[in-house]
């Protein structure tokens, strides 16, 4: 198993790792966000992956991520299993900011996204079967790694994906709810898909960083958001680290 990591808000580089090499695999749907860098963890044989899915300085908003030159990037360059990090807005109680969530479901609400491979242009028509969007060993290796370190990480939720960039309404997000999501963020799709699309084992770990619009008195600020990622972000580069050593 050859793993990388895609980093999303707040992940864009990791210390105690050592780089070894930046790559840039060209794909007939374009460049990747930034660089993919290998690497591996101090002291240690195993080598990963990692790239930032909004670009090296963080300046692609989600709606026009080149998910698919990402996705099949990591693929030409051997990459078979994908720790996905997420940022996201809580929607259930128990999944309130800083949590950290395993998500076994998608409800995909984004659009005008070129969201796959087998559009009959780029590579033949197919369906892939998506029943369960993640696949349960790469969910399974990011929740062992949080229980090694004792991390409080939740197993399971609905990752709604919006199209962004701007948050939701509050009817947005009431709608979202009743739809049975406990997590909304705008990066979560087409990303998996694809992922399964070209038979990589995919999941993601969300680190919530906002109740969902309208479901506290407050209005939702960035740099509250950005406070949240601070503080959240050194348990899920810990859990990382974990589950790329197993
Ligand atoms: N909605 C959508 N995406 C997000 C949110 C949100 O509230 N917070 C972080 N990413």
């Amino acid at each position: 198993m050859t793993l990388a990591v895609i980093g999303g808000t707040g992940l864009s580089d990791f210390d105690q790792v050592e780089w070894l090499e930046a790559l840039r695999p060209q794909t007939q749907f374009g460049q990747p966000s930034a660089e993919i860098k290998r690497g591996r963890l101090s002291g240690q044989a195993e080598e990963f992956f990692f790239l930032p899915r909004h670009g090296g300085d963080h300046s692609i908003a989600p709606h026009k991520i080149n998910y698919r030159a990402n996705i099949a990037a990591l693929e030409t360059i051997g990459v078979t299993g994908i720790l996905a990090v997420n940022a996201v807005g809580g929607l259930s109680p128990s999944m309130g900011p800083e949590a950290l969530v395993v998500p076994d479901q998608i409800i995909d609400y984004t659009s005008a996204r070129e969201n796959s491979f087998f559009d009959g242009v780029a590579g033949p028509l197919d369906h892939i079967d998506f029943t369960e969007p993640y696949h349960p060993a790469a969910r399974q290796r990011l929740l062992n790694a949080a229980k090694d370190l004792g991390i409080d990480c939740l197993d399971g939720g609905v990752y709604g994906a919006t199209q962004g960039p701007r948050l939701e309404t509050a009817a947005e997000v009431r709608r979202c709810r009743n739809d049975g999501c406990d997590l909304v963020g705008m990066t979560g799709m087409p990303e998996a898909a694809l992922a399964r699309e070209l038979k990589l084992d995919y999941a993601s770990l969300c680190l919530v960083v906002n109740w969902g619009a309208g479901m506290t008195e407050q209005t939702i600020t960035l740099e509250e958001i950005h406070r949240v990622v601070e503080r959240g972000m050194s348990n899920v580069k810990a859990v990382l680290l974990q589950a790329l050593e197993k």
